[in-house]
């Protein structure tokens, strides 16, 4: 079984990766990664001397290193490769629209060209927008509302659209927030974990009451593999953990399990046209036998614990480029009311 992860030196794809060669003992993997500034082979470092497993660095928009690839032979393909942070599209949304749109699209020419199996597209439940109240299915229209979630929802219809046209055994999957190890410190937890174990304060944007429904990376993964292998071609299937949770819900749930102080909450300025909710109905998912093992708080401790006892690991990252980002995403944005209830 020949596998093309792209992006499998980020977040999901290296979990995806130790998850697949730990549970397919056939599996063949080829991880295609541009090493961007959220690419980082530490998070692989135990499976890369597997004979299954190979790494190629290059960027997925370049046809002349992903068109061999395809030449190659491959049976399933997980897209993972994108730019993924809400916060830094708004500021430069160029790279996005380039990754997750143009370079599906060099993807599916080669799919196109020399065939696979099964080429799942991994897409975000944000392409839907946001929503007030009730659950999205997989039908409902989407709105994306920021650069990121735009185009994410770029790459998302134009998979569709070589389902259609050219009759590739597409499926797309759409899951929800995820949570664990090895997430660049620039997100949500890994950002209040890390700064609250250094009691540093924790930047939470607006009222704090936005909401997102937070899914374990491995159920991520699981969810995945079902839709590759029980879904049906040209289909979407929501992946969601059921795990809705208010932001200040969050990092006071963060701050308990650290035992550190509520004080270090630091409310800032909001993100500019932040989605207030997200939430997702599953049951299609659900319906091929998925379902998800872990609820909140139990991702939640094992995700504290992990970057509790992998500190060099965030230490180095913290250290290097994200300074400067840091820097100039969160100074002066300070709101000097008390931290939310
Ligand atoms: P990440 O930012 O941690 O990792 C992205 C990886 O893609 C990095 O290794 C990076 O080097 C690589 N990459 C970026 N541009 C590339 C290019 N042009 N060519 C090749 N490689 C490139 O992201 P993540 O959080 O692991 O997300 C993975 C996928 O899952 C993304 O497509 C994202 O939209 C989707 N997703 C993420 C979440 C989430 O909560 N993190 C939720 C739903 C869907
Ligand atoms: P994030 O991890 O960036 O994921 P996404 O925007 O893709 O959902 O943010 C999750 C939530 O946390 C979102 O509502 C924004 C909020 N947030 C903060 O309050 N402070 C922060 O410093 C960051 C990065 C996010």
């Amino acid at each position: 079984m020949k596998i093309l992860v792209t992006g499998g030196c980020g977040f999901i794809g290296s979990n995806f990766i130790r998850y697949t060669l730990q549970q397919y003992p056939d599996a063949e993997i080829i991880n295609l990664d541009k090493l961007t500034y959220a690419g980082n082979p530490e998070n692989l470092a135990d499976v890369a001397d597997d004979p299954r497993y190979r790494f190629v660095q290059g960027d997925i928009c370049d046809e002349k290193v992903v068109q061999p690839i395809f030449a190659g032979g491959v049976d399933y393909v997980f897209n993972f490769a994108a730019e993924t942070h809400v916060d830094r599209s708004i500021g430069d949304p160029g790279g996005f629209i380039l990754t997750d749109t143009y370079g599906v699209y060099v993807l599916l020419e080669a799919a196109r060209e020399h065939g696979c199996k099964r080429f799942i597209q991994v897409s975000t439940d944000e392409v839907y927008g946001s929503i007030e109240t009730g659950e999205f299915k997989e039908t409902d229209p989407l709105m994306p509302r920021n650069p990121y979630s735009a185009s994410k929802a770029g790459g998302d219809r134009l998979a569709y659209s070589y389902s259609c046209t050219y009759q590739l055994p597409i499926l797309i999957t759409r899951a929800s927030n995820n949570l664990g190890a090895n997430q660049y410190p620039e997100k949500v937890i890994p950002l209040f974990v890390t700064n609250a174990i250094d009691d540093l304060p924790l930047p939470l944007y607006g009222d704090g009451q936005n909401v997102r429904d937070w899914l374990y990376v491995e159920d991520h993964c699981t969810g995945l593999w079902a839709a590759a292998e029980k879904g049906i071609v040209g289909e979407v299937y929501n992946i969601g953990g059921g795990n809705e949770t208010p932001n200040i819900v969050l990092t006071k749930s963060i701050l308990e399990i650290l035992g550190k102080p509520d004080s270090l909450i630091q409310p800032v300025t909001d993100r500019l046209g932040h989605d207030r909710r997200y939430a997702l109905n599953c049951d299609k998912l659900r319906a091929l036998g998925w379902q998800p093992r872990y609820d909140f708080r139990a991702g939640l401790e094992k995700t504290v614990q992990w970057y509790v006892n992998n500190d060099a690991w965030w230490r180095k990252i913290k250290s290097g480029e994200f300074r400067k980002y840091y820097e100039a995403h969160y100074k002066g944005r300070e709101i000097a009311s008390p931290p939310p209830e």
